[in-house]
């Protein structure tokens, strides 16, 4: 079912899903960054995440990987609940902020990353190569990442949330600052790791990417207000793009 203020659908849980959460929310003192998420994504989809910066994308994610405690409700991965332990390894992530070392190398990182992980030599190094090359860092694997460009750190700390070829990959942001050549092979790599089953969240400010995703959810003030199929949420608001589409759906849950 579908109000006018968010999306409310009775989310059961089914042996497909992928990613559930339930009345997810987040309160940083007086503010409420997450406002009762709910969400089902059954496994081998795209999804993608779009909102206004600050609309709680970052947060929800967070607290899905178990990276931050929620204030209520709960979210579960592979089924199993946040925070992960048993399913911890069939998930990869990449924050927005960085988060691998800077006074290591990219293929430092990248062997820092598997070993957590407990790879096989032998997968490890395939697996690095084919990383390194979707990223275009082969030349770059021995330098420092604090000697990368912008771009090419956040390409790194993709690689290093991919090292392990995990079931469910939770992506914030993984395009910023990504020149659009690579940017293109990145979206050709998802639907790769998406045709052999695996789940991909991601979340972005560019339409064009949203727009290839199988479901987008729209975030507003903490709240999914809008969840579909691309084509779908243009046509139920008489739309031709994902932005005037949002623009709609904010506008509907603002009255
Ligand atoms: N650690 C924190 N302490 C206090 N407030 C926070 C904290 N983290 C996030 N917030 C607030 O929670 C709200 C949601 O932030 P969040 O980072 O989830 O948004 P976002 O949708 O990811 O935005 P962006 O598109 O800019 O990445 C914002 O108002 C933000 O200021
Ligand atoms: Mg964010």
């Amino acid at each position: 079912m579908k109000t006018s203020k968010g999306v409310k659908r009775r989310r059961v849980e089914k042996d497909g899903d992928a990613v559930v959460a339930t009345k997810l929310r987040k309160e940083f003192g007086g503010l409420v960054a997450v406002s009762g998420l709910d969400l089902s994504i059954p496994k081998g989809t795209l999804y993608g995440m779009i909102g206004p910066n600050g609309s709680g994308k970052t947060t929800a994610i967070k607290m899905i990987v178990g990276r931050l405690r929620q204030t209520s409700g709960g979210a579960r991965v592979l089924g199993e609940d946040s925070p992960l332990s048993a399913r911890l390894a069939d998930i990869g992530y990449m924050p927005q902020e960085m988060a691998i070392y800077t006074d290591l190398t990219v293929s430092e990182n990248l062997q820092l990353f598997g070993s957590l992980y407990s790879m096989e030599r032998e997968a490890y190094i395939k697996r690095e190569e084919a990383l390194l090359s979707m990223v275009d860092l082969s030349e770059r694997r021995d330098s420092l990442v604090s000697q990368l460009s912008g771009g090419m750190k956040h390409r790194a700390s993709l690689a290093c949330a991919m090292i392990h070829d995990p079931e469910v990959l939770f992506l914030d942001e993984p395009t910023v600052g990504v020149d659009p050549e690579l940017r293109v092979g990145f979206w050709q790599n998802f639907a790769d790791l998406k045709a052999r089953g695996k789940t991909i969240i991601i979340t972005t400010h560019y339409m064009d990417e949203a727009s290839r995703c199988d479901i987008v959810g729209m975030m507003r003030q903490g709240k999914l207000i809008a969840e579909g199929r691309p084509e779908e949420l243009m046509e139920r608001t008489s739309t031709s793009n994902l932005e005037d589409a949002f623009l709609e759906y904010s506008w509907r849950d603002s009255v």
